[in-house]
Formats: structure tokens, C-alpha cells, sequence
């Protein structure tokens, strides 16, 4: 099974990046969790781009990255009190084409962290918010990471293991929601 793990932040030392980072750590052997590094090179959404061949790349890969992920896990920062507008943006290219986008039925979870107290409560609800209008399959889920720069240690290390069991939980219903689809695949 693979988890497709999408972080909000293009911060080279992301906290958010680091907690997906932890969970890649956590899965079980089964699973691959892949970490998604082609944020920064989406291109503003333009309407009147939609359906013209070539689709940029970083859209096309994209595109393709949640087409063969059994599910997606976000982490997601807060800017001003809602989701970082370059991953809005590229959620919006991947709601394309209107129907047949590869996140319609997508098993999909939301977590988040910020440098304050909350925990980036905000965002996760936006982007869960987001995600149900594009027609994911939204697991019921949220883990707000508050001061996030005392669960991880210089290089981005979990310090942290209560965050490391709840982190596991997330992960577990994850997966429990990706894998009825999975069996009636096979
Ligand atoms: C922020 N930050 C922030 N934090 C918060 O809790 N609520 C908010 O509304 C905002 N707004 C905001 C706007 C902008 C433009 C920036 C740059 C930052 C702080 C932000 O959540 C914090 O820096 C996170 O730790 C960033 O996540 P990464 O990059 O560590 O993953």
C-alpha cells in the first residue's frame, strides 16, 4: 500500500515536512509512505490553461503521484488562519477535470502544525473543508500540532512520543479507511 504524504510548507526545515517525515518512520513494512517534493514547482492555476495539452509537469505529476497513492496524508502549516496558498493551488489543479480527477473517492487525512499554541486548528479545517468539496473521501480525524519546534529536535527528529502514538493513530485510520477500497479492487 502506498500513502502519498503532501505537506502545506516548502521551508526547507518545515516542522510539517519533519512530522511526515516521523510517520514515514512509523508505517508498518507494508506500507511505503512517499513524501511529495514537487509543491514549489506548481504553477499558478489559470482557467483558460484547464484542459490544454501539455499540462505543465509539475501538474502532471502531481496529477499522477495521487492517481497511484492508495491514500494521501497532509500535513499543513496556517497562514492566516487557512491553508498556504501554494498548496490550495495545486489542490485546485488536481480538481481537474471537473469529475474524473484522481482525488474523487481518494482515502484522505489532514493533520497540521504551527510555531503557536493552536496547532494550525484553522487550516486543517480549510483544507479538510477543501478536500470534501473535491470529492475525497475525508477521514473524520484531526491532530493539531501546537509549538511544534519542542516535539522535534534540531534536524527534525521526533522528540516527542505521545506526539509519536497519536501520530500512529492517524496512520492506522488512514489505512483503515484506504483498505475496503482495496479489497474490493482485488
Ligand atoms: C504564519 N503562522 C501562523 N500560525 C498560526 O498559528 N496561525 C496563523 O494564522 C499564522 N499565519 C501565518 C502567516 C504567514 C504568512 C506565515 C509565514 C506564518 C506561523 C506558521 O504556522 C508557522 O511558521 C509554522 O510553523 C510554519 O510551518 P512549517 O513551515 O514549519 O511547516
Amino acid at each position: 500500500m502506498k500513502v502519498l504524504a503532501v505537506s502545506g510548507s516548502l521551508r526547507v526545515g518545515s516542522h510539517n515536512t519533519s512530522l511526515l517525515r516521523a510517520v514515514a518512520a512509523l508505517a508498518p513494512p507494508e506500507v511505503e509512505v512517499e513524501l511529495w517534493q514537487g509543491l514549489r514547482d506548481v504553477p499558478p492555476y489559470d482557467q483558460d490553461l484547464d484542459g490544454v495539452e501539455p499540462v505543465p509537469a509539475a501538474v502532471a505529476s502531481f496529477r499522477d503521484a495521487v492517481a497511484n497513492a492508495d491514500a494521501l496524508l497532509f500535513a499543513t502549516p496556517e497562514y492566516n488562519h487557512s491553508v498556504p496558498g501554494a498548496l490550495k493551488n495545486a489542490l485546485d489543479w488536481a480538481s481537474r477535470p471537473h469529475g474524473s480527477h484522481p482525488f474523487t473517492g481518494k482515502p484522505v487525512a489532514v493533520i497540521g502544525s504551527s510555531a503557536g499554541l493552536f496547532g494550525a486548528v484553522w487550516a486543517q479545517a480549510e483544507l479538510r473543508k477543501v478536500l470534501i468539496a473535491m470529492g475525497a473521501r475525508v477521514v473524520d480525524v484531526e491532530l493539531p500540532i501546537g509549538q511544534a519546534q519542542e516535539k522535534l529536535d534540531a534536524d527534525g527528529n521526533l522528540v516527542d512520543d505521545e506526539l509519536r502514538e497519536k501520530l500512529a493513530e492517524v496512520l492506522e485510520l488512514l489505512l483503515a479507511s484506504a483498505t475496503p477500497e482495496l479489497a474490493i479492487a482485488s
